[in-house]
C-alpha cells in the first residue's frame, strides 16, 4: 500500500433502522476498506455536539445533533489505501438526490439530514474522529 490511512465511518441512526449494516459494512469490504474496529452505540445529544463542533454555527446545527442521537448508531475505523477519499466517494455526496449511482447515499440516503453514513473529510479529522469513538 503507497498511501495508507484510517477514517472514521458512521452507519447513521436511519439506516441502523432500516437494517442496512450489514448492506453497507459489505460495501466497504468489497471495495478494499478493512473495518479495524466497529460498535454500535447511542450517543447523548451533547456527545453529538461535541463531535460536530465544527457546524455549531451552521442552521441545521441543532437538529444534525438531536439526530445522531436519536437512535443505534454503528461507528467504524475503516482501513485501506487512500482511505479518507476512498471512503468519501464511495458515500457519495451529502445530498443524496445529487450522489453518484451506487454510492452508499444515493443507494440509501433518505434526504440531505438522513444521508445514512459519515465520513471523515481529511486526514487531520480522521484522527480526531477516530480519537473521539475509540479512545486507546
Ligand atoms: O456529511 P458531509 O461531510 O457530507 O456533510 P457536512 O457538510 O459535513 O454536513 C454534516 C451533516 O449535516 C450532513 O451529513 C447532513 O446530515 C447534515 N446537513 C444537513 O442536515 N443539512 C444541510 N444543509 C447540510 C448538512
Ligand atoms: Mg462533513
Amino acid at each position: 500500500m503507497s498511501n495508507p490511512q484510517q477514517t472514521l465511518s458512521i452507519i447513521k441512526p436511519d439506516a441502523v433502522e432500516r437494517n442496512l449494516t450489514d448492506e453497507i459494512k459489505a460495501i466497504f469490504v468489497k471495495n478494499n476498506l478493512m473495518i479495524k474496529e466497529d460498535k454500535k452505540i447511542q450517543i447523548s445529544k451533547e456527545e453529538a455536539a461535541e463531535f460536530y463542533k465544527v457546524h455549531q454555527s451552521k442552521p441545521f446545527y441543532d437538529d444534525l445533533c438531536a439526530y445522531l442521537s436519536s437512535g443505534p448508531i454503528v461507528v467504524m475505523i475503516l482501513e485501506g489505501e487512500n482511505a479518507v477519499l476512498h471512503n468519501r466517494n464511495l458515500m457519495g455526496a451529502t445530498d443524496p438526490k445529487k450522489a453518484d449511482e451506487n454510492t452508499i447515499r444515493k443507494l440509501y440516503g433518505i434526504s440531505i439530514d438522513k444521508n445514512s453514513v459519515h465520513g471523515s473529510d481529511s486526514v487531520e479529522n480522521a484522527k480526531k474522529e477516530i480519537n473521539f469513538f475509540f479512545k486507546s
